[in-house]
């Protein structure tokens, strides 16, 4: 049943499913203490009082807490997945029927309902964006220019997303201020890396209950989510192989010690693959005709083009379900090749996305880097900006102060030594 209500702003799967949703948005809480933090002050000083709020972002519990930090802080928020297949549907009516939050987003929505969400988000007229892959924001830019004079700013949390704010910026399309948040040291190091690495694994083996031990797992992208998955995939037991097409993130696969190797060589080796590259088609005709037979293919990156599967359909008879999240094509070459969570994000398909305690840094970013635009409103250039480096510093040492790690400090003489020239051998 889908609850609709434009009067009550939400459409969400079931309201009745709140009571577990909020159940389970209490737990991750526990894994936020940077947020939570920040939800404690907002509170007090309302940082965003009067602010009109959209935020586009996967519907988990960590997202809940995000949520609960813009309202303490007085914005008039409203939540939509950025992702049909993303949504925790207990989170999503939590919010609405225990927060009073506005929230679209229905797990397993179809395209259009996911494109009529992001046309409901721009009808509140927002002030600010928060987008996780830009489709707000690029939405606003190609379709909604006369809405730009409301804009105080948008704040972007993963790289597929700052790719193309990038290449807005570079059209002389993007006239407003865009907070990185993907490029904090306090988001990538740790939710693209550990996060990716750990929800990945996970989406895999609850979408199969298969044993990743002895495996080859073929890993197309080292950034830090790749690295982040082969790192956790070799601590499991598989044999590791990278692909990549950039010759640093090469060398740096070569040197961690991973195979790397071109796509067409790997298809024929690996038992499963993970792509994410952010890039379209890495895995397409020629590689899914030389896989094993019952090569399991899945994708990790922002986007479902990773995976052809338009292709892959083509060169089937046919394909059947055989568990949830997992599609069985069946190919004219006699092979069959499973497909996991639809070419989707696979950790937040079939898994519950990236730990609480990586989010709560990745959205410890997102709730300053609101309270900064709007801090400095008219004052910031139109383009990308890094979150300063204040905010990401006091974001790791709140982290550790909760996590109960004490770092050393410098001593006066060391402080002199590291200022100085003058001494050397
Ligand atoms: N992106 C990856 N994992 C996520 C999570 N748990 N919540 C929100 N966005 C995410």
């Amino acid at each position: 049943m889908t609850a609709t209500s434009t009067a009550l702003k939400h459409e969400v799967k079931d309201l009745s499913l709140a009571p577990g949703g909020k159940q389970r948005i209490e737990w991750a809480g526990r894994e936020m203490p940077v947020l939570r933090q920040i939800q404690e002050r907002f509170a007090q000083n309302k940082p965003l009082a009067g602010i009109r709020l959209v935020a586009c972002c996967h519907v988990t519990t960590e997202t809940a807490h995000l949520a609960i930090a813009l309202k303490n802080a007085g914005a008039d928020g409203l939540l939509i997945a950025s992702n049909p297949l993303s949504t925790q549907d207990d989170v999503a009516a939590s919010l609405v029927a225990d927060y009073g939050i506005p929230v679209f987003a229905i797990k397993g929505e179809d395209n259009a309902t996911y494109n009529r969400h992001v046309q409901i988000a721009l009808d509140h007229k927002p002030n600010l964006i928060i987008d996780d892959g830009s489709d707000v924001t690029a939405t606003l830019v190609k379709e909604r220019q006369h809405q730009i004079g409301d804009i105080i700013g948008t704040t972007e949390e993963t790289t597929t997303g700052i790719v193309r704010l990038q290449a807005m910026f570079n059209q002389g399309v993007l006239t407003f201020p865009a907070m990185n948040v993907n490029d904090a040291d306090t988001k990538h190091f740790f939710d693209n890396r550990y996060g990716t690495g750990q929800s990945t694994l996970d989406g895999i083996i609850r979408a199969t209950n298969i044993l990743l031990a002895g495996k080859t797992i073929v890993i197309a992208g080292y950034g830090w989510c790749g690295k982040g998955a082969a790192m956790r995939a070799r601590g499991m037991g598989a044999n590791v192989i990278v692909t990549e097409i950039d010759p640093i993130k090469g060398i740096e696969a070569v040197m961690d010690g991973f195979r790397v190797m071109p796509m067409i060589e790997a298809a024929s080796h690996g038992d499963v693959f993970i792509t994410v590259t952010g890039n379209k088609h890495v895995i397409r005709p020629e590689h899914f005709e030389v896989m094993k037979d019952g090569a399991m293919v899945c994708n990790s990156g922002h986007f479902d083009i990773e995976i052809d599967l338009k292709s892959l359909a083509e060169l089937s008879t046919e394909y059947r379900q055989v568990r949830n999240f997992t599609q069985q094509y069946f190919l004219k070459n006699g092979k069959s090749i499973i497909v996991l969570g639809e070419g989707r994000l696979i950790n937040l398909a079939a898994a519950e996305g990236h730990p609480s305690a990586v989010m709560d840094m990745s959205f410890a970013n997102q709730a300053l880097a609101c309270e900064y635009l709007v801090q400095n409103k008219g004052k910031l250039e139109p383009g990308l900006h890094s979150i300063p480096t204040e905010i990401d510093k006091e974001i790791g040492r709140l982290k550790l102060q909760a996590m109960g790690i004490s770092l050393d400090t410098l001593t006066t003489e060391q402080v002199e030594y590291m200022n100085s020239w003058t001494s050397g051998t």
